[in-house]
């Protein structure tokens, strides 16, 4: 069957227009039509795609997502290979670099280029005839590892070139990295994955790019900065910043930041001006890189088997200090997975003091040979969660002991299990004490069904006391049972009742996000909830149902099938449900028009009027988005009492603060 010339052209119109605009939002940060507009195109594209399948080609923006998840990666050579930089960690080594560089080039005139060297995970991104083919990492610098699909995934890789002078085959390098503004979501949902979180947004990005399911890396809002060219068939280009123009034409992402240095003075002027923005910065940076700007000088310098003499990395080491690993105890969470984590003795790194670190899992320690008893160095990187580098050997006294994994929960004493092939041990007991703990304080939280007031603490007491075993019984507390608690008046009781009662009124999504299933975190239990509506429909899908669900894919599908196919979690279900709570359908996205149409709303502190929900609601009625994190994406930050640090963030970012009056007023609530 022919598909109509009709179909064709609007079919290859749409693409052009959707790439366009995932090119002015991604990379150059302008949208100029709201979100909602643009779901509207995809959609029509999708539909047209579903109907006339010969439509569908390798670059159209519908293939971003869905590819299928593979058992392994394909090696790819790199046609040029990808050196690393070598690092000066002083302006005296800089100097040093730079008066080999002159009198290597006979001390003609020497330009230099000074860039921002972020910290993520380097890419290689092949180009024929203008169309993005092959996406690879670096692996050993020779030969890297192919996640074109997971590449294709992230909107700021253009799928075809901009530009009118199209090489026939280029390679570009670009590092890709997760914004720190988005690293504490992406923790959470791992969390919920029941996976250990990252330590920092460099292993985020690196293993968000080896996901073999290109559905999960499209659920980690990746962006990259491309700094380069590894290879390029007749484009006449005389110098790295002319390269960088060309790359900034033909549609890529090319850090502002980067600036060109006509004297050494400038390059140190440039290190003292990336240092003040550095905190600031939606991502990790490590230092500055210089390079020289002439392609004939880079020529006549060279470069050793390791890295170009033309280009060298000013880094500033991590923040690191020394301490003693006192014990290393383990925490099962709410999956069951046992996480081993470093007690330390108080220590200051980059000002803030350090009592504990994550350790990752058994095999890590095990590669660090870490011991109890050691000294070990601690680091802050990116500012993030502390890590343990690695110990000391030499300061060891014979006293250490070597880390075992117990072979039993430490809560339950069921025997733990780990599958091969994976790094987790994980406790199978679904009834043991710590996790149902963890999934009651998880099913409580702020992002699931936000009942106010309801912490770990009382949450400890309240299952001590036998008042609560699961979820719905929350639902069934009386005042008098609350009152035999410890520390726990009249008007406490009221008010955690009246905060239960309030969470009975919620959205799907937050509900099943609350319920805890294995690889369904918020992203995934909104993408549930808008296709279903229901939990009862979602009860009764089927395993390919679920899975053909943009997003979703098999692991999760199987996952959230088989949690509802078990008798107990359907009764559960059905409990609380008979206590009153009610899953609203997905709120229906607002109309791109209303007040807050396509702008992303995020709040923060404590609203007098509102519960986060409601205040949510009401920014998907007004057409906008509610989101967690601030980013320079953000529209506004709304702030109520006692706002935490997004609030700095959105003042550093230059985002517009409304007060909770002024968010009334904009939206037509009272
Ligand atoms: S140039 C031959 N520029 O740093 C030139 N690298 O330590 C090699 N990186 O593997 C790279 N930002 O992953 C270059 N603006 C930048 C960079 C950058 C980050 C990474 C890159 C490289 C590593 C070397």
């Amino acid at each position: 069957m022919s598909v109509p010339a009709s179909v064709r052209r609007r079919a290859a119109k749409l693409r052009a227009e959707i790439e366009e605009h995932n090119y002015r939002y991604h990379v150059l940060d302008a949208p100029t039509i709201s979100d909602a507009a643009y779901d509207r195109l995809l959609r029509e594209l999708r539909e047209l795609e579903a109907a006339h399948p010969e439509l569908v080609t390798p670059d159209s923006p519908t293939q971003r997502v869905g590819a299928p998840p593979s058992a392994a990666f394909a090696a790819v050579r790199h046609r040029t290979p990808m050196l690393s930089l070598a690092n000066v960690f002083d302006e005296e080594e800089l100097d040093a670099w730079d008066r080999r560089v002159r009198a290597a080039l006979g001390d003609a005139p020497v330009r230099y280029v000074c860039e921002v060297k972020v910290d993520g995970a380097a890419v290689s991104l092949t180009y024929e005839d203008g169309r993005f083919a092959v996406g690879a990492t670096r692996g050993d610098g020779q030969q890297g590892e192919d996640v074109t699909a997971n590449l294709r995934t992230i909107r700021s890789i253009p799928l075809t070139l901009r530009s009118r002078r199209v090489p026939r085959l280029l390679e570009v390098r670009g590092e890709v990295y997760l914004p720190r503004s988005a690293f504490a979501a992406v923790n959470a949902e791992r969390e919920a994955r029941g996976e250990p979180p990252f330590a920092n947004p460099r292993n985020a990005a690196a293993g968000s790019l080896r996901q073999l399911d290109p559905a999960v890396t499209a659920s980690r809002p990746l962006q990259i900065w491309v700094y380069g060219l590894g290879y390029a068939e007749g484009l006449a280009l005389r110098s790295h910043s002319e390269a960088l123009a060309w790359l900034r034409e033909a549609g890529f992402r090319v850090n502002p930041l980067t600036a060109t240095a006509a004297s050494l003075d400038e390059v140190r002027a440039y290190i003292r001006e990336w240092a003040a923005k550095r905190a600031s910065l939606d991502y990790d940076s490590d230092g500055v890189v210089v390079k020289v700007d002439d392609f004939g000088q880079q020529q006549e310098l060279g470069a050793t088997s390791q890295a170009p003499r033309w280009a060298v990395a000013y880094k500033v080491a991590a923040e690191q200090a020394i301490t003693r690993l006192l014990d290393i105890t383990i925490h099962v969470g709410r999956t069951g997975a046992l996480t081993p984590t470093a007690v330390l003795e108080p220590v200051r790194v980059s000002g803030v003091t350090v009592t504990s670190a994550t350790l990752h899992n058994e095999d890590e320690i095990a590669r660090k040979d870490v011991r109890i008893g050691d000294w070990v160095v601690v680091q802050r990187a990116g500012e993030v969660i502390p890590e343990v580098v690695g110990p000391l050997p030499e300061r060891r006294s014979g006293q250490e002991r070597p880390f075992v994994m117990p072979r039993s929960c430490p809560a339950c004493g069921t025997p733990v299990e780990r599958p091969d092939g994976e790094a987790v041990a994980r406790c199978p007991n679904l009834a043991c004490p710590a996790q149902v703990r963890e999934r009651l304080i998880h099913f409580a939280s702020r992002d699931a069904m936000d009942i106010d007031g309801l912490g770990e603490k009382l949450m400890t007491q309240l299952i001590d006391r036998g008042l609560v075993r699961d979820p719905a019984d929350l639902y069934r507390l009386t005042r008098d049972e609350l009152l035999t608690l410890d520390r726990m008046g009249e008007r406490l009781a009221q008010n955690l009742l009246d905060a239960i009662d309030r969470s009975r009124t919620t959205t799907l999504a937050r509900l099943l996000f609350a319920l805890g299933i294995r690889h369904v975190g918020q992203h995934v239990a909104e993408l549930l909830a808008a296709h279903f509506g229901t939990i009862e429909a979602l009860m009764a899908a089927s395993f390919e149902e679920v899975r053909d669900i943009p997003g979703v894919g098999p692991t999760i599908a199987e996952s959230v099938v088989a949690f509802f196919a078990a008798p107990a979690n359907r009764a559960l279900v059905r409990r609380l449900l008979d206590a009153g709570v009610r899953p609203a359908a997905a709120p229906a996205a607002g109309s791109p028009d209303g007040p807050l149409g396509g702008a992303r709303v995020v709040f923060t502190g404590t609203l007098s009027r509102w519960s986060r929900q409601e205040a949510e609601a009401l920014v998907r009625r007004a057409g906008g988005t509610p989101q967690e994190a601030v980013s320079k994406k953000t529209t506004y930050v709304v702030a109520g009492e006692a706002p935490g640090s997004k609030l700095d963030r959105a003042r550093r970012l230059g985002v517009r603060v409304l007060t909770e009056d002024e968010f009334a007023a904009l939206v037509g609530a009272r």
